[in-house]
């Protein structure tokens, strides 16, 4: 929670990914806060989805139709939400999916450029066209999904999805560090298994479902919101000590 009561009333969150899962229920409990929700998604019902809820909640939502896999829509976006609310304080990207599960040698160029195009062009994307703003104005808030895929490599299943990750780990620590004395904090988080759309494959599987609750001592997945309410507490005023770091949302575990 915020340490400045209405601390986020009238700002502005720009959400990738704001369609399903982790996106759209930040996007609800920054409605929850007063904030202005830009819902971007490629998935423009979605997206549209989204800023209904928001809207419903009694905040102002901009819903855009965005593949943050390309730089054109991304900066038509960050252009978009700053005309609409005047301002765009705190961006949150998570846009990002392993695609598909392969085994190292059965990764191609398709399935790596992909997963690198959506996790880390996307994220770097979206940074560049925001910062400029941000910069200017003093004052911003970054926060990136990487995942606890980065942290062991994912072997066996998903080795390009956990190096794009740690991509977006490192960048994010790059950008925090090169902007540290210019007001802006840039974070990411590295969750273990939540219970969104990106998991309904596993989930669909008892045998992978006891593969991921057998990793993770709480011996359960996350809830989206879990991880909604950690993005709410980065962007606010109450530790602003912090930036630079992945932090870990796990249950404990969910170190494969
Ligand atoms: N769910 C998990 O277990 C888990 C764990 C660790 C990290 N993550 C990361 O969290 C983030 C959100 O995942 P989620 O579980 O909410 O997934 P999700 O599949 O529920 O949502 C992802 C959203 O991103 C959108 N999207 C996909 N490609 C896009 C593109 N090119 N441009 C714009 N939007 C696009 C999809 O339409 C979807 O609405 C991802 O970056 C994912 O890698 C998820």
């Amino acid at each position: 929670m915020p340490k400045t009561l209405d601390y986020f009333a009238g700002k502005t969150i720009l959400i990738t990914g704001a369609g399903s899962g982790i996106g759209r229920a930040t996007a609800l409990i920054f409605a929850r806060e007063g904030a202005n929700v830009v819902c971007a998604d490629i998935n423009q019902s979605a997206a549209r989805e989204t800023a209904d809820a928001v809207d419903a909640k009694g905040a102002r939502a901009l819903a855009l139709t965005t593949d943050v896999t390309r730089r054109e829509q991304v900066s038509a976006m960050a252009e978009k939400a700053i005309a609409a609310f005047g301002g765009v304080q705190f961006l949150f990207n998570s846009a990002g999916a392993a695609i598909r599960r392969a085994r190292f040698l059965e990764i191609d160029d398709a399935l790596l450029e992909q997963t690198f195009a959506l996790n880390v062009n996307g994220t770097f994307y979206a940074m560049q066209a925001l910062l400029p703003h941000m910069l200017a104005n003093k004052a911003g808030v970054i926060v990136n999904m990487a995942s606890m895929a980065h942290k062991r490599g994912a072997p066996g299943s998903s080795i390009h999805y956990a190096a794009a990750k740690g991509a977006v780990v490192t960048m994010t620590m790059g950008v925090a560090r090169e902007f540290a004395k210019d007001g802006i904090r840039a974070l990411s988080i590295s969750p273990g298994p939540i219970e969104t759309p990106f998991q309904a494959a596993a989930q669909s599987s008892p045998e992978l479902i006891k593969q991921f609750l057998a990793d993770v001592p709480m011996g359960r997945f996350g809830k989206p919101e879990e991880i909604g309410e950690l993005v709410l507490f980065l962007c606010s005023d109450a530790c602003a000590f912090m930036t630079a770091d992945t932090i870990y949302v796990n249950g404990g575990g969910g170190w494969r």
